[in-house]
């Protein structure tokens, strides 16, 4: 089996250098965001950061996603300092249907090798916001929003606002650790939702649209005595980084957490097999409309925690658990009108103008029509009552008109043939049901274009909201992204409702967003099909924003996760001079990223992994799962999740699984994780 074994000194003196730059780095962080009082100067920090990235690189057997050079530093709040989750907060997978739910059982069986049934706990999905809390010694000493999963905000006295929120643990004596994080959502329920929002309409303030909003709202604020005053609650439901002895099941970690004091839902299920988990799920699809708070589903998790260890997680979320998400629920309201609504790439879109409805927990008076043949396929009028769908975090849509209401003074409606916002004939292709504004300098098509820029997961320029992105176009101060960056002080002031200081810190805003890493910038771009996913495979495997522009379209379609539609339009891009001219200023200005910090470097292929199909089982010591994935992956080494007739590799952890026996039955060829380690070192 494939145990550690002593590393060749060279290596040990990098990986205890590399362990300690970390930890500097950490304690600097901390220093630097937690208690505001920095230690060393910028220059020396980034001497330390430097010197670890450049470890990395040539010992990239001892790469950690944990690793300061790792983070992707999403934005953090103004006013709040930066948490880093040493254990990053992943998402989990949805199931939408009984079919889907079994198959994730299936999935867990067949990466186990098992047919027996497996044990579940399920939870309910509480829609609301993820926190973690972190107890030392038994006290209380920060809470944090999940931010990015890595990096999240230091909400301590807000959190301290929740009565549900111990500020010591119980019974914590019993306990050999000394640090337990625990995870759980942040939630208000429908009651104290609807009060809150009854008295802001007396202020005269905003509504909110729903309870998560409300709750989000609510720990972003930086004054707690106002916090204090919302009846937030809490729902624990994971143990993140702790060195407590744990039980052997989820089931008891749960009951651990609620002797220690902590807020544990009770409403939750210990199911022997997935039959017991799908009747749960039919139960309270009509029931969860008595809780007190809002769900937006269940969440269904294998009770043995060894096996948790064994089916470790994707790059997203942990592969033994689940959420099963409940239907969408509709309303029926009246389409008051339909307006068009011009995209960044010119794609027009009709919007359905509803009256306000409320439906899963929000106000709506939107929702999305998809295009003009999709209204003449159900015959939508203008003045029906329709019937509107929300799942989950989508926008709301149109689903059919309820003809048995219509009056007769219904009107069928007419797409325009000229753009709404430039007045240029619009264009239907014979490939796509888009109709199209041609017209690249069009007003409206500007405007999308920078609200996309603009965005947090892109260049993330705060102060730059749809009002001033209007102004700024409608004066012709900007006439593409990169004009942002030559604005005056002056020009920007001269804005509606522009303060100096609003003025000042909308220009530091943009100035800040020079700094953004290259994958947001590939996505800021705007080009057609290229979402934040694929602009970080992106930014991966070509390394610079240079190499990105000259590649040619088969080096695009060769990239894992790319297809050959998006690659094209990448290619397409990149063709055209309009964007080139816009790309070219954007240099001149310093926007465009030197090289990516974030992404790994890049190799090609070599002939050890090239079409060569590998099985990780078991859990490895040296690096994390997904990393060797990636890495065997950007070599051309393809990774499976089960063995076959092509497997070439089974690498072997310690405590592998059947797939192990299997691979021996077989006659495969095995590699323990030093083997994959030194054929990674000799490429
Ligand atoms: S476990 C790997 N359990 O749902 C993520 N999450 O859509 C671990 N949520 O980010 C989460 N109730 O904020 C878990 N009983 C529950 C939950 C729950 C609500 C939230 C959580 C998570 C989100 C994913």
């Amino acid at each position: 089996m494939a145990g550690r074994r002593a590393l060749p000194q060279a290596d040990n003196k990098a990986k205890r250098r590399i362990g300690k730059l970390r930890k500097l780095i950490e304690h600097h962080n901390y220093l630097y965001y937690t208690r505001n009082s920095p230690e060393i100067s910028d220059r020396e920090y980034d001497r330390l950061f430097a010197e670890l990235e450049s470890l990395e690189r040539h010992y990239p057997q001892f790469a950690s996603p944990d690793s300061p050079t790792r983070r992707v530093g999403e934005k953090k709040l103004e006013g709040f300092p930066s948490i880093t989750h040493r254990i990053p907060m992943l998402s989990i997978s949805n199931t939408y249907s009984q079919s889907e739910v079994r198959e994730f059982d299936a999935r867990v069986k067949k990466l186990l090798g098992t047919t027996k049934p497996i044990e579940y706990v399920v939870e309910m999905k509480v829609d609301g916001v993820a926190v973690a809390l972190r107890y030392e010694h038994g006290g209380l000493r920060y809470g944090a929003t999940r931010g990015d999963g890595v990096r999240g905000d230091d909400i301590t006295p807000n959190i301290k606002t929740l009565r549900s929120v111990p500020r010591f643990l119980e019974n914590d004596k019993k306990q050999t650790g000394t640090v337990l994080e625990v995870r759980g959502e942040v939630f208000l329920n429908k009651k104290s939702f609807e009060r809150l929002n009854k008295e802001r309409e007396k202020e005269g303030g905003p509504l909110f649209a729903n309870p998560r909003n409300a709750t989000a709202g609510s720990l972003k604020l930086l004054d707690p005595r106002i916090t204090a005053r919302r009846p937030l609650d809490i729902f624990i439901y994971a143990v993140g980084e702790t060195d407590y002895k744990l039980p052997r099941t989820h089931w008891e970690v749960l009951k651990m957490l609620e002797q220690l004091g902590l807020q544990v839902n009770r409403n939750r299920w210990l199911c022997r097999s997935i039959d017991k988990v799908i009747a749960i799920s039919e139960e309270w699809e009509t029931k969860r409309k008595n809780l007190e708070y809002e769900i937006d589903g269940l969440v269904i998790k294998v009770n043995d925690l060894a096996t948790h260890k064994r089916l470790g997680t994707t790059a997203k979320s942990p592969r033994w658990m689940a959420a099963y998400k409940f239907s969408a629920e509709q309303a029926v309201t009246k389409l008051k009108d339909i307006i068009l609504q011009v995209g960044r790439t010119g794609a027009v879109t009709p919007v359905a103008i509803l009256e306000q409805v409320f439906l899963s927990g929000s106000h709506i008076s939107r929702a999305t029509l998809h295009n003009a043949e999709e209204i003449a396929r159900k015959d939508i009028r203008i003045g029906d009552q329709v019937v509107i769908e929300k799942g989950g975090e989508v926008i709301p849509k149109v689903v059919e008109p309820v003809t048995s209401l219509r009056t007769g003074k219904e009107k069928k409606f007419k797409f325009p043939e000229r753009c709404p916002s430039c007045g240029s004939p619009l264009k239907k292709s014979q490939f796509e049901v888009a109709i199209r504004c041609e017209n690249i300098a069009c007003p409206g098509q500007i405007k999308e274009r920078i609200r996309h820029f603009a965005r947090r997961d892109a260049m993330d320029i705060e102060g730059l909201g749809d009002v001033v992105v209007e102004q700024l176009v409608d004066k012709s101060l900007v006439k593409d992204v990169a004009d942002l960056y030559t604005l005056t002080l002056d020009q920007v002031t001269s804005l509606e409702r522009m303060g100096k200081k609003s003025a000042q810190n909308l220009l530091d805003g943009i100035e800040r967003s020079k700094s953004r890493p290259l994958h947001a910038f590939i996505f800021a771009l705007g080009i057609r099909f290229v979402g934040v996913q694929s602009a970080r495979l992106l930014a991966q495997h070509f390394g610079s924003f240079e190499r990105l522009q000259q590649c040619r379209l088969e080096e695009i379609e060769t990239i894992e996760g790319i297809g050959s539609v998006m690659a094209e339009s990448i290619h397409a891009f990149f063709s055209t001079s309009s964007n080139l001219r816009v790309i070219e200023k954007l240099k001149k200005l310093s926007v465009v990223p030197k090289k990516d910090t974030a992404a790994a470097p890049r190799r090609a292929e070599h002939p050890a992994f090239a079409n060569k199909t590998f099985v990780l089982t078991g859990t490895l010591a040296l690096m994390a799962r997904h990393e060797a994935q990636q890495k065997i992956e950007s070599l051309g080494g393809k990774v499976s999740s089960s063995i076959s007739g092509k497997t070439d590799f089974v690498v072997v952890g310690e405590e592998p699984g059947s797939k192990y026996t299997k691979a021996r039955e077989l006659g495969i060829k095995i590699l323990s994780e030093r083997d994959l380690l030194k054929l990674f070192e000799s490429v």
